[in-house]
């Protein structure tokens, strides 16, 4: 039986704002319990309000690791004002421009996680240019076009131990079903490619792969 997150952390979960449905959610929360075994640190690309982050922060918890959450925190192409999945509650209005930091921190607090979780503020190919831990998890949902797709899987997939956990959020093989873009399909493909990464499982778009070989 896959691990499963206790009732309040679920609640918490579904409370939050962001965009990672349940089922996914089940599946990262999985993945998240057993990559965090190696004891080491579960990195995600892409906090917004800390939705997903709640479920890295509850399994680092119960392992005694630390859950790393890398954001500028102000908003992919597609969350911007006059795009589909703007949310206007996380403009800053002094600066008119979006900030979901505030937001992210309210989530973790009132879920009783902040001390588990590290949030690097700035940009994915900065922060990993500077990175030199290995990690049992990698968890990509940051920009969706191939531009940061490319940069967060070349930034941080070298970065996930033998054994460990790379996950890519919104993978879309069919572009019909697509709603920002196709370049984490081509990332998926790319890293399966390599022949260092093997497929683990895929819920709907949340796609779980292993380091089984060297390189990216
Ligand atoms: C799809 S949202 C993440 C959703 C979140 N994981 C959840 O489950 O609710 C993508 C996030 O990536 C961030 N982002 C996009 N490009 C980035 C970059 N190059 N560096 C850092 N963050 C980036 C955006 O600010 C946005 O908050």
């Amino acid at each position: 039986m896959p691990a499963a997150p206790k009732p309040e952390i679920l609640a918490a979960f579904e409370a939050a704002k962001g965009f990672m449905p349940t089922g996914e959610g089940l599946a990262l929360y999985a993945a998240a319990v057993e990559a965090a075994r190696l004891g080491l640190p579960l990195l995600e690309v892409g906090t917004y309000c800390g939705r997903s982050t709640l479920l890295l922060a509850d399994a680092a918890r119960q392992a005694g690791v630390v859950a790393l959450t890398v954001d500028h925190h102000r908003g992919s192409e597609e969350q911007q004002p006059g795009w589909e999945y703007h949310d206007p509650e996380t403009v800053d209005s002094e600066l008119g421009l979006m900030d979901t930091l505030p937001t992210f921190r309210r989530t973790l607090h009132r879920a009783g996680l902040e001390e588990h979780v590290v949030a690097l503020v700035g940009r994915s190919p900065q922060v990993a240019k500077v990175w030199g831990t290995p990690l049992g998890l990698v968890f990509i949902d940051g920009g969706h076009t191939d531009e940061h797709a490319t940069a967060d899987y070349e930034g941080w997939a070298p970065h996930v131990a033998e054994g460990g956990l790379l996950l890519i959020h919104d993978v879309f093989p069919d572009p019909v079903d697509e709603f920002t873009g196709q370049a984490p399909y081509r990332v998926h493909l790319r890293a399966l490619a390599s022949g260092a990464f093997t497929e683990v499982s895929a819920t709907d778009s949340l796609r779980v792969l292993r380091r089984t070989g060297t390189g990216i």
